[in-house]
């Protein structure tokens, strides 16, 4: 008689036959189940790769006794909101909601840095395995292997991601962050083009390098670049930023990322590494601007164009305003003079409510006299709405370039390392020439903070809209609005459902406010109803095809990605 271990043994190797040949035909292969690679396999791949593999682990892990981590417990606490330390931990997202993972039945697995919560340490949605790449047949092995083994494959940079598309549960990753080159040239001719197109002051950043890094690389030569904005400036410059789109503050004086990126290499699925410019894989380097990070490839480095660095005025706005009538009277006002901001190439960061307006802007090559011109009507208008503390709340400053204005402004504070989803949408400049009013109604009705992005309008729309393949909603629009829910470590998914109701009503708002106008890919809401024409719009359909040329077997799969409709909702398997 067949002992009950051995009957369960054989139930277990049944389901994992049956399930290998459902997986031959439609399904990813993941972590623990039996078609997942062979100790040998691993090893062979291991001896093609130039640094040992990686098993990713949450960063909480080294809070917990059990298991293996990647630091200790105390590093862990001191750096969980810091964007550079996250980024360094393989198995480290910046909202951690992304390294959760949430079973149908409401069951979440995860890693909590609160041990008193009393949950065990679980792997939740980080990869468990991958290479940390540091070279181009690095990438290459990788991305062969995952392929001829048939994984769900992740391309992680530094984890910024608010879709969650830089991991996944059971999956095997691509780590880009190491890959660090920077290389400055006087003159760029982009690969395939005639000698007399000579491109002057470009930076070729290799596809791990980090906004500050990128920086400092370019303010050696008295230069600036068009370039994220965060605290520690840890977002990635080459990977899914410009992938996106890429917005900054200085994207009304001189475009998106997707405007000054003049080339792209990149290893496509069936392994070649292949240079995309305007002469050369033209179609591929369209997509690749806008077309969304993870879906077309492992971009190994992008070369932008840089600018002249030259003084700057920064205008600053702090109020708390004495009633929500005041505050909504002080907020019409500052929407309807963005349309002209953004004409003169003032950009930058907003957020609102009933109850206060925050806001920090910057213009290039504008006198301080000319600075205070604009800005000091709407200060002298808000004045007597404002409850103010003591203190400087409104005021103009001189920066003497934007390397010392990023540094007096983002180098401190911490924005990461918490639960939350974002929802967005694009506002189209002549909806606030026409009625400005209506648009500020219909944002504070969603309740809560809003931030109004002021890096569109400009520059971002004197770009031709079939240019690049980023949503031409982008050259219509005067800003990118984004709202938020977040939730406490721990919550049940009860409480997480809620926290996706409320946001859904948001985002519903915004969208009645403009019907079919768009949003950013980058900053999203994760649960859209039609996410190929809210983030792609009319340019959906080229994408596609250049997915389908250039990713026929649809390795590169993520969320709410161009190809995504052709799997289920886990992106395991096909529909
Ligand atoms: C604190 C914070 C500040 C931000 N500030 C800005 C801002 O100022 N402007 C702005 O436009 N956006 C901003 N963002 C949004 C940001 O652009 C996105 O989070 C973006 O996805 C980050 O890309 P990453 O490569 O750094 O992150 P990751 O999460 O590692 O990657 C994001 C996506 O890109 C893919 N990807 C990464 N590298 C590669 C590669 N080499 N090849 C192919 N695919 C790749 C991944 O697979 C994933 O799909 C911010 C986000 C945060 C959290
Ligand atoms: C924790 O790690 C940090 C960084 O590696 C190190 O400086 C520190 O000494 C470690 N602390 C303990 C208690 O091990
Ligand atoms: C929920 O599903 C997971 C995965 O199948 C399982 O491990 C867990 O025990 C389930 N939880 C409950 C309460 O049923
Ligand atoms: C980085 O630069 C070095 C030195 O030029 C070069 O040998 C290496 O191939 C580069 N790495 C990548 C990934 O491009
Ligand atoms: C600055 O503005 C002046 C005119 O206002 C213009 O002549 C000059 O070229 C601009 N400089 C740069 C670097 O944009
Ligand atoms: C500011 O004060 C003036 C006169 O005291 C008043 O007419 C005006 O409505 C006030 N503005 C705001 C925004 O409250
Ligand atoms: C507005 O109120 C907040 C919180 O009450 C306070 O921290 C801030 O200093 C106030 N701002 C101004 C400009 O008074
Ligand atoms: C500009 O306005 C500020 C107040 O914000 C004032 O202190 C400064 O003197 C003004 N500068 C010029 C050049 O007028
Ligand atoms: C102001 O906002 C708060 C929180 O978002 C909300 O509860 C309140 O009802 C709002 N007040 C008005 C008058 O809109």
């Amino acid at each position: 008689m067949m002992s009950f271990l051995k009957v369960l043994h054989l139930v277990a190797c049944l389901a994992a036959l049956s399930r290998v040949q459902v997986d031959g035909r439609q399904c990813r292969c993941l972590y623990g189940q039996s078609c997942w690679p062979s100790d040998a396999h691993v090893a062979l791949l291991e001896s093609q790769i130039s640094h040992p593999l990686v098993y990713p682990v949450p960063p909480a892990s080294a809070c917990y006794t059990e298991g293996p981590s990647s630091s200790n417990c105390s590093d862990f606490l001191a750096n969980t909101f810091d964007g550079r330390w996250r980024s360094d931990q393989a198995g480290s997202m910046q909202s951690v909601n992304w390294e959760t993972h949430i079973f149908g039945n409401g069951t979440i697995d995860a890693c909590y840095s609160n041990t008193a919560l009393g949950f065990p340490c679980e792997q939740g949605s980080i990869s468990n395995i991958g290479v940390d790449v540091r070279s181009i047949e690095d990438i290459q092995a990788a991305v062969k292997f995952a392929s001829s083994h048939n994984l769900r494959l992740v391309v992680k940079n530094t984890g910024h991601d608010y879709l969650g598309r830089s991991t996944a549960r059971g999956s095997f990753l691509i780590w880009t962050h190491r890959l660090k080159n920077i290389t400055y040239h006087e003159t760029f001719v982009p690969v395939g083009a005639g000698p007399s197109t000579i491109h002057s002051n470009a930076i070729t950043l290799g596809a791990g390098v980090q906004w500050y890094e990128a920086y400092d690389a370019v303010e050696a030569h008295g230069r600036i670049l068009v370039g994220g904005l965060s605290a520690r400036v840890s977002v990635g410059a080459a990977g899914g930023w410009i992938s996106g789109g890429g917005h900054s503050a200085l994207s009304p004086s001189h475009g998106l990322g997707v405007d000054n990126a003049l080339q792209f290499t990149i290893v496509v699925a069936d392994g070649r590494h292949i240079t995309t410019n305007a002469h050369s894989h033209p179609d591929l380097f369209w997509a690749l601007r806008g077309g969304g990070g993870g879906t077309f490839g492992v971009v190994t480095s992008v070369t932008y164009q840089t600018h002249p660095s030259i003084p700057l005025v920064g205008a600053f706005f702090s109020g708390n305003f004495t009633s929500p009538e005041a505050a909504k009277g002080v907020i019409t006002e500052f929407v309807r003079i963005q349309p002209s901001l953004a004409e003169a190439g003032w950009g930058g960061y907003s957020f609102f409510d009933n109850s206060s307006l925050n806001a920090f802007y910057i213009a290039l090559n504008t006198s301080w006299e000319a600075a205070n011109v604009t800005w000091l009507p709407f200060f002298d208008f808000a004045r007597n709405a404002s409850t103010d503390s003591p203190g400087p709340q409104k005021l103009t400053v001189p920066f003497d370039s934007f390397f010392s204005w990023y540094q007096a402004l983002f180098s401190g504070d911490q924005q990461v390392g918490a639960n939350v989803y974002l929802g967005s949408r694009l506002i189209p400049t002549d909806l606030v020439q026409s009625d400005h009013e209506k648009v500020v109604k219909a944002l504070l009705a969603t309740d809560g903070v809003t931030s109004w992005h002021a890096i569109a309008g400009g520059e971002v729309s004197r770009s031709n809209p079939s240019s690049a393949g980023i949503n031409p909603a982008w050259r219509k629009a005067i800003s990118h609005v984004v709202v938020f829910e977040g939730w406490g470590e721990g919550a049940p998914v009860a409480v997480i459902d809620a926290a996706k109701q409320r946001l859904t009503s948001k985002v519903n708002k915004l969208e009645a406010l403009v019907p079919g106008a768009g949003a950013y890919f980058n900053e999203a809401f994760p649960f859209e109803a039609n996410p190929q024409r809210t983030f792609f719009g009319p340019h959906y359909t080229r994408l596609r095809l250049i997915k389908l040329q250039y990713d026929p077997k649809g390795l590169f799969v993520v969320a709410n990605g161009v190809g995504s409709e052709d799997w289920d909702p886990s992106l395991n398997c096909r529909r």
